[in-house]
């Protein structure tokens, strides 16, 4: 569609006081097919000519000459529509895909820079709940889809490894600690222990005292102290990873909260230096009343760092080693004070790409199933839950397909990404309640169904001659063109998703691309087809479909198996 709009430009240009860049940039989708293919509203121009939109509409429509690129141009109210001429956008359109393959939809928008993701940190001895599977997935989405873009990501794991947990746990461990538990099972075993010190301590109020205690030695360096945290640590980012490799997930930093405690003081004089440190009861803060917010709280009484004193520090430190042009923090929205907070601060010291950072917030997802919350304490694992699905997956596999091949890699292709799609196709900021027959449905709004659909077409492709030679401009029938015009608005997509922070534009696109191909095959043959030439077009248009549904999976960071 780019073309399109390029063309659109260029011609507008020539008759209007405009820039091409301005008028691309006005350019919408009409509503309805019917009503074009793009529309370019003629409200601005009013003022500029001083003359009713609908006048300038019908006088420039009259105007253009849409030559190999469009059938019609009318105008409609105050709005000029372009129809594409089908021919040209089915030949430029199918061709592109099956050209550019891998990078159909990829774009040159962030060349030369950076844009720095934090998204998933779990917290370090405690579960991997399915809360940060949300910040996982779409943290993994975006990072997927700014690269598309053209930025370079780097993708940071800000994990909860510090902080007064650490004491309690420490207390916990040198109590009722098993060493072999540890080993086998560690964070199941962690998280007994951090319940376990929370129901002692309700009527033995010494143990929160000794658990200050053990954290103050942990922070001032002590040897024991330091070496249990090392171990909770490794161990539990060991398991992490183990979630993280199942799902797909990389980063490129695991510089948690710990990674700053030398650098604290620093930030802290930085922030005084700045003349924004206040003292408050015996407390370092920085006053945020002007800004209609509780103070940012740096400096505990006792001396003690918080959350905020390390993001604001790990803030500064990466913006020094990235020159970030974004960074964005996949955080769900409970925190948004503390996120406006720390963007507060970054601006009232002076720090002009504090703008640059944003909170890309989402909701909290509910599983209705008692099942799963009661198998281990009021947590839901992640782990349990990817596990349940590849079983649930497997068993529809086993039903539907019982000679299908490595049933165990499809079972983890299709239940993993289930649950990945389950939560990416849900607005972020909306709360989502996890049904298990709703995601795994494989006729529903699902990635099995499109999972399914994407293995249709390769089933179909193994069993035709190769269409070489093809000529696309035969695909002229409103069923294909309802294909094509979505195949040609793939990069539009993601370059919506990227701008939005919102990889369910992209889940959308593809469950509408999937109802699409699926309307098309239903009512126009492939393999049957009457005749050679249409024969052929069709193969290279499935096949244009078959690439645009796995470049469109990845970006969401779902496989795509090509049998199920
Ligand atoms: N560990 C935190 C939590 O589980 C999330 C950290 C998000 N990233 C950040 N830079 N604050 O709530």
């Amino acid at each position: 569609m780019q073309r399109y709009r390029d063309e659109i430009a260029r011609m507008l240009a020539e008759k209007l006081p405009l820039k091409k860049e301005q008028i691309a940039a006005e350019l919408e989708t009409p509503p309805e097919p019917q009503m074009g293919d793009l529309a370019f509203p003629c409200f601005k121009l009013a003022k500029i000519l001083r003359k009713p939109p609908a006048a300038i509409a019908s006088e420039l429509a009259g105007a253009l000459d849409g030559g190999d690129y469009f059938a019609r141009i009318e105008a409609k109210g105050p709005y000029i529509n372009f129809f594409c001429n089908r021919q040209k956008l089915a030949l430029w359109t199918v061709e592109a895909v099956l050209k550019e393959k891998s990078r159909f939809g990829c774009q040159d928008e962030g060349r030369g820079e950076t844009v720095v993701i934090d998204f998933s940190a779990p917290n370090i001895a405690k579960p991997f709940g399915v809360g940060h599977l949300r910040s996982t997935v779409i943290g993994n989405s975006l990072y997927r889809i700014y690269e598309a873009m053209g930025y370079r990501c780097v993708g940071i794991n800000h994990l909860g490894d510090w902080g007064t947990q650490f004491g309690k746990l420490i207390v916990a461990y040198r109590m009722w600690g098993d060493e072999k538990k540890l080993a086998e099972e560690p964070v199941k075993h962690l998280y007994d222990l951090y319940v376990r010190f929370h129901r002692e301590a309700e009527d033995k109020p010494d143990l929160e005292e000794a658990a200050r205690a053990w954290f103050k030695k942990l922070e001032d360096g002590d040897g024991e102290a330091r070496l249990l945290w090392q171990k909770f640590r490794e161990l539990s980012l060991a398991e992490f990873k183990r979630i993280y490799s199942i799902l797909g997930v990389e980063f490129d930093s695991y510089q948690g909260e710990s990674y700053y405690n030398d650098m604290l003081a620093g930030t802290i004089r930085q922030v005084e230096d700045a003349g924004l440190a206040k003292e408050s009861e015996g407390a370092l803060v920085v006053d945020l009343e002007d800004e209609g917010m509780p103070p940012c709280l740096l400096r505990k009484q006792d001396g003690a760092t918080l959350y905020a004193t390390r993001d604001l520090c790990a803030a500064i430190y990466r913006y020094e080693k990235y020159k970030f042009s974004k960074m964005l923090y996949v955080v769900g929205a409970d925190q948004a004070l503390h996120f406006k907070q720390l963007f507060a601060v970054l601006e009232k010291m002076g720090f002009p790409w504090a703008s640059q950072c944003v909170h890309v917030p989402f909701g909290l997802i509910r599983f209705k199933e008692s099942k799963m919350s009661t198998r281990r304490g009021t947590l839901v694992f992640l782990e349990d839950v990817l596990q349940r699905a590849i079983e649930l997956a497997e068993q529809t596999i086993r039903e539907k397909n019982p000679d299908l091949k490595d049933k165990e890699t499809v079972a983890r292709q299709v239940g993993v990404g289930a649950v990945m799609f389950g939560d990416l196709s849900n607005d972020r900021i909306k709360d989502i309640d996890f049904e298990w027959e709703k995601v795994l449905d494989f006729s529903g709004e699902t990635a099995p169904y499109i999972q399914y659909s994407h293995a249709r077409i390769c089933s179909i492709l193994r069993k035709a001659e190769d269409w070489n030679g093809y000529d696309a401009s035969l695909l002229t029938a409103d069923e294909e063109q309802a294909v094509i015009s979505l195949l040609a608005r793939f990069p539009e997509t993601v370059a919506r998703a990227a701008e939005t922070y919102k990889p369910s534009v992209v889940a959308r696109y593809l469950l509408d691309l999937a109802a699409e191909f699926n309307k098309f095959y239903h009512r126009c043959p492939v393999l049957q087809a009457p005749e050679e030439g249409i024969r052929k077009a069709r193969l290279a248009l499935i096949a244009a479909v078959r690439q645009v549904l796995v470049n469109g999976l990845l970006l969401l960071g779902i496989e795509a198996p090509e049998e199920m």
